[in-house]
């Protein structure tokens, strides 16, 4: 009896997390996927019809099989990319964040209302990302929408799943003149502009693009915009993302300016619902993770760019057991690396430290907070699920059902002795950067490397 055809057959070893804490690794599966990219049947070798399908791949040239040193993980999910500030990657790291606002990055954005300087950036930036391994990324645009809709053309052509949004930054005295909404009604009527042209954009394309409302951060924001986006998301049913108590100073803004603290403000104008994720939360406390999880909102980690200006560090560990929905972000350019796979490692030293305290003049039992750390399993699952949780999507897991949402890597270093599953899961969470991701499809599309297809 001759099988379903498949658009393609992969045959490999796969990690994906089961869980928050484990795992799995399987062996020589038959990874199946459809026409519409999402993965299908998964086959192991001891199941009746394992070799047939095999050749009947080969036969119709859709049969592709991973080297021995080669494994299949999920495509990861970047929760956090502003996406103008790519050109200042790796630069001013040493300023307070609203210094760094106004001197670095506001100049910078303000220039994405050319499209012409949008459109090149934005195409190296989503080549880049692909190329680390970035399969779906949440983008924070600029003001300005001739160069957000760039953003949504550079995905679209690329082949990223893409989450992209407009940002909004009507108040006066928290902007500067050359980088400003002009009124909040001008800032609604862009944004509502924005999701419009986004949606016509992406009719046709299999691989879709999602506007986003975006408010930069309560600095920078009036109550009217505050209120209009809160309902502008309700009537288009669309994702939110916004800053939320990121450093000492974004958080005592909220506490000087409404008496309440940034997760309330933003809660009180219907800016914390299940589709929304909020970047960093370094100085959430626990009633803001309570209500967090009452609303259903995720939480972008971005480690490498907390440890400049986040004044704290997140507790991920603690965050996720709690069961608040939590991924992880690059936040270019508040972090220097496009990689999540370098966020994932920053991820792991900060929990590290944070457990363990850094202040040598404090006893040992004093230093830290003893709290248990991150494990590599775990930074695994925000890179992967804990993204897909957060953006509601069903990607980040190697399964029937699931995107086919893929990443196709090599070990880094030789191995000198009998390596255990365990050892080569962790060496690929340490060691992988853009030069060990041979192959990256997203929906089933191939979007970085060549296509191993053997023939019969
Ligand atoms: N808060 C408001 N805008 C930004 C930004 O661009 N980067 C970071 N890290 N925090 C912000
Ligand atoms: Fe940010």
């Amino acid at each position: 009896m001759k099988a379903i055809s498949h658009k393609l057959v992969l045959k490999g070893s796969y990690f994906t997390a089961t869980t928050v804490d484990q795992v799995e690794y399987q062996q020589d599966r038959l990874v199946c996927i459809d026409e519409e990219g999402r993965i299908g049947q998964i086959s192991a070798p001891d199941e009746a019809g394992y070799q047939g399908m095999i050749r009947q791949a080969q036969g119709e040239g859709t049969f592709w099989e991973l080297a021995a040193d080669q494994y299949l993980l999920p495509g990861f999910i970047d929760l956090h990319v502003h996406a103008p500030q790519w050109p200042n990657a790796g630069l001013a790291l040493d300023r307070p964040l609203n210094e760094w606002l106004s001197t670095y990055t506001f100049p910078l954005e303000a220039k994405f209302s050319n499209a012409d300087f949008a459109a090149e950036v934005y195409a190296d930036l989503v080549e880049t990302l692909l190329a680390n391994g970035t399969t779906t990324a949440l983008y924070f645009g600029s003001v300005a929408n001739a160069g957000n809709l760039e953003l949504v053309k550079a995905c679209l052509k690329q082949g990223q799943r893409g989450f992209v949004g407009k940002v909004v930054m009507d108040d006066p005295d928290q902007t500067p003149d050359y980088y400003r909404d002009s009124s909040a009604q001008q800032a609604l009527q862009d944004t509502e502009d924005f999701i419009l042209q986004t949606q016509k954009l992406t009719t046709t394309s299999q691989i879709k693009v999602t506007s986003v409302v975006m408010p930069r951060f309560l600095p920078s924001c009036s109550p009217e915009a505050l209120a209009g986006l809160g309902q502008l998301a309700q009537k288009y049913d669309l994702p939110i993302q916004s800053h939320c108590s990121e450093s000492d100073w974004e958080n005592g803004y909220a506490l000087s300016t409404y008496d309440k603290r940034d997760a309330e403000v933003l809660d009180h104008f219907g800016l914390l619902t299940e589709k929304s994720v909020m970047a960093h939360g370094t100085l959430l406390n626990q009633d803001d993770l309570a209500l967090f999880r009452q609303r259903g909102t995720g939480i972008a980690h971005c480690p490498i760019s907390n440890a400049y200006f986040g004044n704290a560090v997140l507790p991920a560990k603690q965050v996720v057991q709690q069961q608040v929905k939590i991924g992880l972000g690059t936040d270019i350019s508040g972090g220097f690396d496009p990689s999540v796979y370098q966020n994932l490692r920053q991820a792991l030293i900060s929990a590290r430290m944070l457990s363990d305290g850094v202040d040598h003049d404090l006893a040992p039992e004093k230093r830290g907070t003893h709290a248990p750390s991150l494990t590599a399993q775990n930074a695994f699952y925000l890179a992967t699920r804990g993204g897909a949780a957060s953006l509601n999507l069903p990607t980040g897991q190697i399964k029937p059902g699931y995107f086919a949402d893929l990443q196709v890597v090599h070990s880094k270093y030789a191995t000198f002795m009998q390596q255990s599953e365990q050892d080569i899961f962790e060496k690929v969470m340490y060691h992988t950067t853009a030069s060990e991701i041979d192959q990256v499809l997203v929906q089933g599309q191939l979007v970085v490397g060549e296509k191993i297809i053997a023939q019969a």
